[in-house]
């Protein structure tokens, strides 16, 4: 009782609800720095990276000349072992309309437009591109199973949208590097 009568000596009650507040005070103002010094730290790396590469092209002569052009389309084997696949969107259909690629390979998907915005994604593999027209947009992906997949247009592209998608397969690394054999373009269309 004592305690409590004695203003200059606070109760035992007094002393542990203040070392509660302390300890929560500390612990939010550590989570608030904490957030605070990822802003900073975020906004620091962001400023010191190079910016955002975008490639152009002019969606008016894709057909006669660059890398677009027909006989480039489909998927290539590079010389370090990785696939590069082209592709080309337009109103309703994608160009091939069947993507031939390996499993377990890095793949870069470079598309583009002929017309308006479409995109496309792939379950498999987590692929998620929108091909912008007067743009080419890049993309990597590894598929880890062979497999068939659709890939619907996600983009809504005019009337014919909903009948707009290609198919994906993936086969075997050493069936397409047999099927890719000498720079060879390859699809999977009508097979
Ligand atoms: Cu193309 Cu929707």
């Amino acid at each position: 009782m004592a305690d409590t009568l004695d203003p200059a000596r606070p109760a035992a009650g007094e002393t542990v609800a203040h070392a509660a507040e302390v300890r929560w005070a500390l612990l939010v103002g550590a989570i608030i720095a904490f957030l605070l010094g990822m802003i900073v730290y975020m906004s620091l790396h962001w400023a010191a990276m190079p910016p955002v590469r975008t490639e152009t092209i002019d969606p008016a002569t894709l057909h006669l000349s660059g890398e677009f052009v027909e006989a480039n389309l489909g998927a290539a084997l590079e010389d370090d072992g990785s696939v590069t696949v082209r592709l080309l969107a337009n109103q309703y259909s994608f160009t091939p309309s069947c993507l031939l690629l390996p499993a377990d390979t890095p793949v870069r998907i470079r598309g583009t437009s002929a017309d308006v915005v479409h995109g496309f994604s792939i379950s498999e593999g987590n692929v998620n591109v929108m091909l912008v027209p007067g743009y080419v947009s890049n993309f990597e992906a590894r598929f880890a199973r062979t497999g068939e997949h659709l890939m619907p247009c996600h983009e809504y592209c005019g009337t014919g949208h909903a009948a707009m998608w290609a198919r994906v397969r993936i086969v075997g690394k050493a069936d397409f590097a047999q099927r890719a054999h000498g720079g060879r373009r390859v699809s999977c269309v009508g097979q």
